[in-house]
């Protein structure tokens, strides 16, 4: 029982160290500071108390080299704080590459998780031991917080945007998952455990998952019940987007905007469609806000996500039109979605 709240968490994630002693400077920097200031309350309080020989207070001012040595010194000890600070903030708030990716959503009063390999679990999570998990946080009703002590990782979980945490666990086992942002009666209940397994014994765990009920074919089957494929065909001239190759690539808006289309911004189109309209399309598609949950949205941007990721466009303005036919030699493979993109911004009526 004592062992469950041990005074401190224990380190169970790569980024875990780099926070506490982050996190130790901090603490020993205030407490020294606490300190100095209180040895020298009592130390001028005893030696310039009021006497006979000293009845009336003296206006002083202290030596320019004693007010620019406590400035001097206070800069670096903040300026330090701020690049330390800033430097765990972009570790731990990057995921790697090659980190798996897991979505989850938050609602009154519970988690729920789904992994691409098809398995669904609810305040449970299971991730295999040394590998970075990205995990996709999107909430059905209010704010929730992802926080996981063992693993110092908090992350708020937002209505209405996606929010990413990632860690690389590094020890296998069993880790408290907390919702950390009170979030109505039963918030206290909104916890659940992360189980770390070795990532053959994760294997078959995540082998337990059938191919129909991963995100994507979840997702595939909600395209095709809400028939998106009547507007978004394989035709370009059809009267949505073209959505292979889609994700990742850069789409010119209406207005001459380019956004990236990442989840967010599909998750977006989906729920509010007029936001970004694409270029050489009509602002025709209807909200599916009252339709889909967070879980399903998020399904839909993992079908759309398995139809491809777009050729990485370079920063180069990505549209020329007339260029249709200097297929750029890059990575041989890819190079056949090209013209479609073309066409589409060529179709304004
Ligand atoms: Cu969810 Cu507190």
């Amino acid at each position: 029982m004592v062992n469950d709240f041990p005074l401190f968490p224990r380190v169970a994630s790569s980024t875990a160290s780099d926070v506490d002693l982050l996190y130790f400077f901090l603490v020993a920097v205030c407490g020294a500071m606490a300190l100095l200031v209180f040895v020298l309350i009592i130390y001028f309080a005893i030696k310039y108390r009021r006497s006979p020989a000293n009845e009336e207070a003296i206006d002083y001012h202290a030596p320019k080299w004693l007010e620019l040595g406590v400035i001097g010194v206070w800069l670096v000890l903040f300026m330090a704080m701020f690049l330390w600070g800033a430097h765990v903030f972009f570790i731990t708030s990057r995921p790697p590459d090659d980190a798996i990716e897991i979505y989850g959503t938050a609602r009154q009063w519970m988690w729920k998780f789904q992994h691409m390999e098809g398995q669904r679990e609810i305040n449970q999570l299971h991730v295999p031991v040394g590998q970075p998990v990205k995990i996709t946080l999107a909430s059905e009703d209010v704010i929730h917080s992802f926080f996981v002590p063992d693993f110092r990782v908090k992350r708020d979980v937002i209505p209405n945007r996606y929010t990413t945490v990632w860690f690389t666990a590094t020890k296998s086992g069993r880790y408290h998952l907390y919702c950390t942002e009170y979030c109505g009666t039963e918030h206290s209940k909104m916890i659940g455990w992360v189980t770390v397994m070795e990532p053959s014994e994760y294997q078959i765990w995540a082998a337990g998952g059938t191919a129909e009920g991963s995100p994507a074919a979840q997702g595939r089957k909600l395209f095709e019940r809400y028939a998106c494929h009547t507007c978004h065909t394989a035709d370009t001239q059809a009267r949505g987007p073209v959505l292979t190759d889609l994700f990742g690539s850069i789409v010119t808006l209406q207005d001459g905007r380019q956004v990236v289309a990442d989840e967010s911004y599909i998750r977006e189109s989906i729920l509010d469609p007029q936001m970004k309209v694409v270029r050489g399309f009509q602002p025709v598609m209807p909200s599916f806000r009252n339709q889909l949950n967070e879980a399903e949205a998020l399904q839909l941007v993992a079908y759309i996500k398995s139809l491809g990721a777009g050729a990485e466009q370079p920063s180069t303005a990505p549209e020329a039109p007339g260029t249709t036919t200097a297929a750029s030699p890059t990575a041989a493979g890819e190079q056949v979605q090209s013209e479609p993109e073309q066409n589409r911004d060529a179709s304004i009526r």
